[in-house]
């Protein structure tokens, strides 16, 4: 590999402001802090609907009448008890070090599914969750729980990730705020990723196994496990901006602080907090929020004093970690649950993606060396 050479980093490097896509699915709006999915806010979609709306809102472009609602509720059942059989002939995929290796070659080795495209999508929702709880339960030398092909798919992915007990239904419910509110953010790196693998005309589900192996990043959805280790190695809130201060010192970055395009606190934060306030309010104790919060304060005074010109607020991860611990969700798993709720949106810009028939192929600079001049014949 060449290092010696350092090359220019510019904003064209990291595509900022580049529009690749026109979507029906979300925007983004960093001025003003609004999430807006397939015409609804991300609070009132998290608030008021199950994860087998929002999906379907993402994959057809409304929200469902309750019938559509429970058969989509029994086709990622489907699914999930699909992984479930497949278990044994994907056990070699699933043996890897991180979960979300686990995953993305899980997926890959599950190939596209059968049925429709509505079908198909509904196998890859409802496979995802039950792999990383496949992975989980072989590192603890456990056997998986059964899925549920009945249950509600947030209800049966929290019983399957903590090992087999029902959970209660204000727990579900707080695992299902979360899933709803990721499950779409415009065109972050992961959907960036799956929509340029789908424009190859390549297969759904290495599409998807392409998007984890971006979102295990921690610039990505890899950061609520780090959040989780730095909430724990503060310990108190006195002692947060000591810390955060001892960190920016070393070079590192604060994980669960800024956002490529948020110039305001992310909006997902507000929503997960006031999941975590309501499993508070329901007698589950959500152990880290006031620490967590007093570290976003430290965090945000010390960063606008290094980078007074680069507004750097909490993002998603932080409240994340907070509500999957929370709701009793192991922090190995924690980004393999961003890529539960995740997939629907991945999915739906998979098929938009492909409705637009267009390669993706942008082009580089080409800043080494030419070849000497041909010597005179
Ligand atoms: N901690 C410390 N410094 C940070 C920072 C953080 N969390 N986020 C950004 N910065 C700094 C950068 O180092 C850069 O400083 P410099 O100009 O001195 O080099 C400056 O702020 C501007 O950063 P920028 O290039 O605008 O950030 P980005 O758009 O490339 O990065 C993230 C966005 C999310 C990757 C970045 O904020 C980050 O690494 N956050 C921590 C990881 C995290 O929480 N990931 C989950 C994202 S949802």
């Amino acid at each position: 590999m060449n290092t010696a050479i350092n090359l220019p980093v510019s904003r064209s490097s990291g595509l900022d402001g580049v529009v690749v896509a026109d979507t029906l699915l979300s925007l983004v709006d960093g001025e003003r802090g609004r999430l807006i999915i397939a015409g609804h806010e991300v609070e009132e979609l998290a608030g008021r609907y199950s994860f087998e709306a929002a999906a379907h809102l993402l994959w057809t472009g409304r929200l469902p009448s309750p019938e559509e609602e429970a058969g989509l509720t029994v086709r990622l059942g489907a699914g999930r008890l699909a992984a479930y059989e497949a278990l044994p002939r994907l056990a070699g995929a699933l043996a890897q070090p991180q979960v979300m290796g686990a995953l993305a070659a899980g997926v890959a080795a599950l190939g596209p599914g059968p049925g429709s495209p509505e079908e198909q999508a509904a196998y890859h929702t409802g496979a995802i969750p039950v792999l990383a709880a496949a992975w989980s339960a072989a590192r603890c030398r456990q056997a998986l729980p059964r899925p549920d092909g009945e249950a509600r798919h947030a209800t049966d992915v929290l019983r399957l990730v903590r090992g087999g007990a029902r959970p209660e239904p204000a727990l579900a419910r707080g695992l299902e705020r979360y899933l709803v509110t990721v499950i779409d953010h415009g065109m972050n790196a992961s959907t960036f990723t799956a929509r340029v693998i789908a424009s190859t005309q390549a297969e759904a589900s290495l599409a998807l196994a392409g998007a984890i192996g971006a979102l295990s990043g921690p610039l990505h959805g890899g950061a609520p496990g780090p959040v989780l280790d730095m909430l724990d190695a503060i310990g108190a809130p006195d002692k947060a901006a000591a810390w955060l201060a001892a960190e920016l010192a070393a070079g590192r970055r604060i994980m669960g602080m800024g956002h490529r395009i948020y110039r305001v606190r992310d909006p997902r934060v507000v929503v997960l907090e006031r999941a975590a306030r309501e499993l508070e309010a329901a007698g589950h104790g959500t152990p880290r929020l006031e620490l967590a919060k007093a570290v976003e304060a430290a965090a945000e005074a010390l960063l606008s004093a290094k980078n007074p010109d680069r507004s750097l607020k909490a993002n998603v991860e932080l409240a994340t970690a907070v509500l999957l611990d929370a709701v009793g969700v192991q922090r190995e798993l924690f980004s393999a649950m961003f890529a539960a709720g995740r997939v629907a949106g991945w999915l739906a810009h998979i098929a938009e993606q492909r409705r637009s028939g267009r390669l993706i192929r942008p082009e580089s600079r080409y800043v080494g060396p030419m070849p000497s001049a041909m010597p005179p014949a």
